[in-house]
């Protein structure tokens, strides 16, 4: 046993599903998993850069460790991720309790920097971006991978876009695939293993060019015996293709639910973010989802308060949301960040007024939640059962298709399996059932 190992992650799922890879490569190595902060020889935090909340918030984590180096100065810290990506060595230059700084092509390299900063005391600072990023490769182990019975897969990294507010093409590089014969082999491998669920990430998923095109890929996925679900985020609504759309016809394990960001209502803030779409193209592309799926769900990323939006600009991003009614829907305040195209626009939208719009539009979206929720109450949804409802220890919680947190009476032996659910009950966030016994179950019942 090499020590104990504890990660903290920031971030999307991209981020989430490295920091499993990162723990599943250290436990191979002889690292043992902690929650315990006093107990771990080895802290890693997995850093996200995308707002400058986010951004902040991982700095003063990683200050806040210099008490635990002081009291055990055997204990390494590494930082990887967004941020390290984006400030390498400087992160050591102001912290320097920081051991190990490794950018988001270099995450494969965990074991050895540790080892290196241990036997060597050699610092490591790896911002290298390669032809090829090997982590993609990585399949997490069993243990790292809750609920068992869902995996999550990258099938690629990057993103060309450049949207002009974004800093992701920046720390994650540009658009790398993986060759679709490694993924399928990894599903094939998941499917034996009891696994129920595919979730492909990508930044673009829709760009993925792995030897086969991205439809094809989910058309292969769907042939795998024992695969009952997949999805997939993100997707970028310039390149949903027809080809694309038809899956969502044509494969019943696709999920009826596309998370597709949609950032603005307005035409002149779309092109000043450099989406490279309309409104207009993009209420399209809604419609031919519907049309494919007609219970497709929808959710969506948006910024409110971007440089040049302005009032009347806002109001057309509430009108959009009125009119596609989205399930679910991240909302954000627009954060400069340094380096990107955006940061060189003057803002000239107030805070306060960037802070009214979003809760004015949160407050909407609150409300088309819940009338959504409380349309689904008397369906009968199937719904993928993932683990003990985190409230009530009496109740269990699983996802429909459409994406839809369940919380229904049942025990835990459930998780896992699908069964089918009466919605009762609509809450703001979720939903609440009755498990149905089907039929020659009730029979049964001694009543
Ligand atoms: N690749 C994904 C995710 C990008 S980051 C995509 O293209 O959708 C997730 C979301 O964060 C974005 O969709 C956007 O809504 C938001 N975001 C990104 N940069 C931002 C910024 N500078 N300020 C506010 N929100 C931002
Ligand atoms: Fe950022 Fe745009 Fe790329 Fe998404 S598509 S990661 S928002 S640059
Ligand atoms: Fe954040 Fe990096 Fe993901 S900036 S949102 S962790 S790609």
């Amino acid at each position: 046993m090499k020590g104990y190992v504890k990660i903290f992650t920031y971030g999307c799922q991209m981020n989430d599903l490295d920091s499993r890879k990162m723990y599943s490569l250290l436990a191979r190595d002889g690292w043992e998993a902690t929650e315990s902060l006093k107990k771990a020889d080895l802290i890693i935090l997995n850093t996200c850069s995308v707002r400058q909340k986010a951004y902040e918030k991982a700095l003063s984590n990683i200050g806040r460790l210099r008490p635990y180096k002081t009291q055990k100065p055997s204990l390494i810290i590494a930082v990887a991720g967004c941020i390290a990506q984006q400030k390498g060595r400087d992160i050591i230059s102001r912290m320097p309790h920081v051991d190990i700084v490794l950018g988001t092509h270099q995450m494969h390299r965990i074991c050895e920097a540790v080892d290196g900063r241990r036997e060597e005391h050699r610092q490591v600072v790896d911002t290298q971006f390669g032809e090829y990023i090997p982590s993609l490769d990585i399949v997490p182990d069993q243990a790292f991978m809750t609920p068992a019975h869902r995996a999550y897969i990258n099938i690629m990294q990057g993103c060309n876009n450049y949207c002009s507010y974004c800093i992701v093409p920046y720390v994650r590089g540009r658009e790398i695939s993986r060759d679709h014969a490694g993924i399928l082999e990894e599903v094939r491998g998941h499917a034996a293993s009891g696994v129920k669920e595919i979730f492909l990430l990508g930044q673009n998923v829709n760009s993925y060019s792995g030897g086969i095109s991205f439809s094809e890929l989910l058309r292969r996925i769907d042939r795998v015996d024992g695969i009952e679900r997949i999805r997939f985020t993100t997707s970028h609504p310039k390149d949903m293709s027809d080809e694309l759309i038809a899956c969502f016809g044509d494969l019943e394990r696709l999920c009826s639910h596309v998370h597709l960001p949609f950032q603005s209502g307005s035409d002149k803030v779309l092109e000043l973010m450099n989406r490279r779409y309309t409104r207009t193209r993009y209420l399209g592309l809604i419609e031919k989802l519907r049309k494919a799926r007609p219970d497709m769900a929808f959710s969506a990323d948006v910024i409110v308060g971007f440089p040049g939006e302005t009032n009347d600009a806002y109001r057309e991003t509430l009108s959009l949301i009125r009119e596609v009614r989205f399930d679910t829907l991240y909302s954000f305040r627009y954060s400069v960040r340094p380096g990107t195209g955006a940061a060189a626009i003057e803002d000239d939208v107030p805070p306060e007024e960037k802070s009214r719009r979003l809760s004015e539009l949160q407050g909407i979206q609150r409300s088309i939640t819940l009338e959504i929720n409380q349309s689904r109450v008397g369906t009968t949804p199937q719904v993928l059962v993932d683990g003990v409802s985190p409230r009530n220890p009496d109740q269990v919680h699983g996802r429909t298709t459409q994406n839809a947190i369940v919380n229904f009476a049942g025990s835990p032996s459930l998780i896992s399996s699908t069964v089918r659910v009466c919605i009762t009950r609509a809450n703001p966030n979720s939903l609440t059932g009755d498990r149905e016994v089907p039929a020659a179950g009730r029979e049964a019942l001694p009543i």
